[in-house]
């Protein structure tokens, strides 16, 4: 690690210090987009049709990540799609247009379905 390239003990203290509060930030900064995801599901009303772990009318968020694991187009294809609707993934049921949402909450509650939808 590049902490121990350090010339003194004390340097090293604080490098390790500032590696571990990075760390940490990082986790807290992960609760709260989760946190501010779950807010917009719910005031965009996903949560009607989608739950996190089961099938509703939509398929569960968690298929949704499982389904496009490691596919590098979908980010855009489901911010698109979440955005004017449509069928055709899941079945023939389409999902209505979200066109109230932020370019912003788009990006965050894709974001956030893409890893799991994972809750603070
Ligand atoms: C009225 C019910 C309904 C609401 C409200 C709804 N969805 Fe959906 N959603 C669906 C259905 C049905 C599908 C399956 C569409 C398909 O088969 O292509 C779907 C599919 C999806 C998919 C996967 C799309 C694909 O092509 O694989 C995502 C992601 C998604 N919804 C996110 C959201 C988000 C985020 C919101 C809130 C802004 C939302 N949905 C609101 C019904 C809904």
């Amino acid at each position: 690690m590049f902490c121990s390239k350090l010339p003194s003990k004390s340097l090293w203290n604080i490098c390790i210090a500032i590696f571990i509060l990075a760390l940490i930030s990082s986790f807290t900064w992960a609760e709260t987009e989760n946190g501010k995801a779950v807010e917009i599901a719910k005031r965009g009303a996903c949560l009607g049709c989608h739950a996190i772990d089961k099938k509703i009318v939509g398929p569960s968020f968690q298929s949704v990540a499982e389904k496009y694991k490691g596919n590098p187009k979908a980010a855009v294809f489901l911010a698109s799609k979440v955005r004017n609707g449509g069928a055709g993934s899941w079945g023939v049921v389409p999902m209505p247009a979200n066109s109230g949402m932020s370019d912003s909450d788009l990006v965050l509650i894709i974001s956030w379905v893409l890893r799991g939808a994972p809750t603070p």
